[in-house]
């Protein structure tokens, strides 16, 4: 005889014990598919005493429909479960602090450029442009150097292998030449600003720095031009109070040739040690157009002249950002780079 009572329990724990789904549709199966002791048995009630058998259906009947419910329970409570794990694994807390993009500046070489270029933009001088492999024609030659100058010996120049008569440009000014002869005979007001190279290295040289040249190029052009646009220029990047100072000097391309010196932006003109006592910094180079450039630019110098400056990039953010050391601008140092 079937031990109802015992198929009944171990049928329980065997529900209870299901940790999923395919545990439990496992447990029907046996305990409740066709081939399982239930069916078997109420199969063989037919065999049974008749005075047992309507008691015996009944038993059987009362399991099947317990074990059912309880299947139907687990079911509802594992899914229950399985929803608030996938709940808790699946959590977005919407309080976290987001996280950070990390923005970038423009470089302190970037912002005293763009401070230079607006300035003489603001007066009506152009974008122009040039390679940094250039010519030595129009590095040298085209600019009054011929190849015998003293001149060529400050510049200390890069040669490129394999390239005769190639060098890396030691300054922004033979991008006078191409503007020139781009635009002759027609006025002229062209900005350029650039990578030039010399083989130097210290405190205050690099051997890859930046340049920008201006130059103008009309009928009537003087030194009070000349003058005028500098003073408007050291305005813009040193602010309204500045003072400028023109000294003789000597360029190949410029005749005659000045240099320009500011009021010293760290002791404001009494002298100090980065003046070195004179009240004054030099800042740039300029000068009138030499006739030897301007005929090789296609004018003629009877009728056109023209006025010419080169700044040092470097310098000017130097002094404008107070850095004391050149090399600061090439070593991607965010320390540095986060100032700006
Ligand atoms: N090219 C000169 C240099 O590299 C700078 C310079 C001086 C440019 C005088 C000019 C100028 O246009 O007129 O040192």
């Amino acid at each position: 005889m079937l031990d109802v009572e015992a198929l009944r329990g171990e049928a329980l724990r065997d529900i209870a014990a299901a940790v999923d789904e395919a545990q439990l549709e496992q447990a029907r199966i046996e305990w409740l598919g066709r081939k399982g002791p239930i069916a078997d048995a109420l199969r063989g009630i037919k065999n049974a005493p008749p005075d047992e058998r309507r008691e015996l259906g009944l038993a059987l009947n009362r399991v099947r429909d317990a074990l059912e419910s309880a299947m139907e329970e687990r079911r509802a409570a594992l899914k229950a479960s399985s929803v608030t794990a996938r709940l808790a694994r699946e959590a977005l807390d919407v309080t976290l602090p987001g996280r950070p993009r990390a923005i970038g500046g423009p470089h302190p070489l970037q912002l005293a450029e763009d401070a230079l270029v607006d300035a003489l933009h603001a007066l009506g001088f152009q974008l122009a442009d040039g390679p940094e492999v250039e010519s030595e024609e129009l590095n040298f030659e085209a600019l009054n150097i011929p190849a015998d100058h003293p001149a060529r010996e400050m510049h200390d120049t890069f040669f490129v292998e394999g390239h005769p008569g190639y060098v890396l440009r030691t300054h922004t000014s033979p991008v006078q030449i191409r503007a020139m002869r781009r635009h002759a005979p027609a006025p002229l007001r062209v900005v350029t600003v650039g990578r030039v190279y010399r083989r130097d290295d210290d405190v205050t040289h690099s051997p890859v720095f930046h340049q920008m040249e201006g130059l103008a190029v009309g009928e009537g052009l003087g030194m009070q031009h000349l003058k005028g646009t500098l003073y408007g220029l050291c305005r813009a990047i040193f602010g309204q109070d500045v003072r400028i100072r023109l000294r003789p000097s000597y360029f190949p391309f410029t005749e005659p040739s000045a240099e320009v010196d500011i009021g010293c932006v760290f002791c404001g003109g009494d002298g100090c040690r980065i003046c070195k006592g004179t009240g004054f910094i030099e800042i740039l180079g300029s000068g009138m157009v030499h006739p030897h450039v301007l005929r090789e630019g296609g004018y003629d110098p009877a009728r056109h002249t023209g006025f010419a400056f080169g700044v040092g990039v470097e310098r000017i953010a130097m002094l404008r950002y107070g850095v004391d050391d050149i090399r600061l601008f090439f070593q991607s140092d965010l320390r540095l780079l986060r100032q700006f």
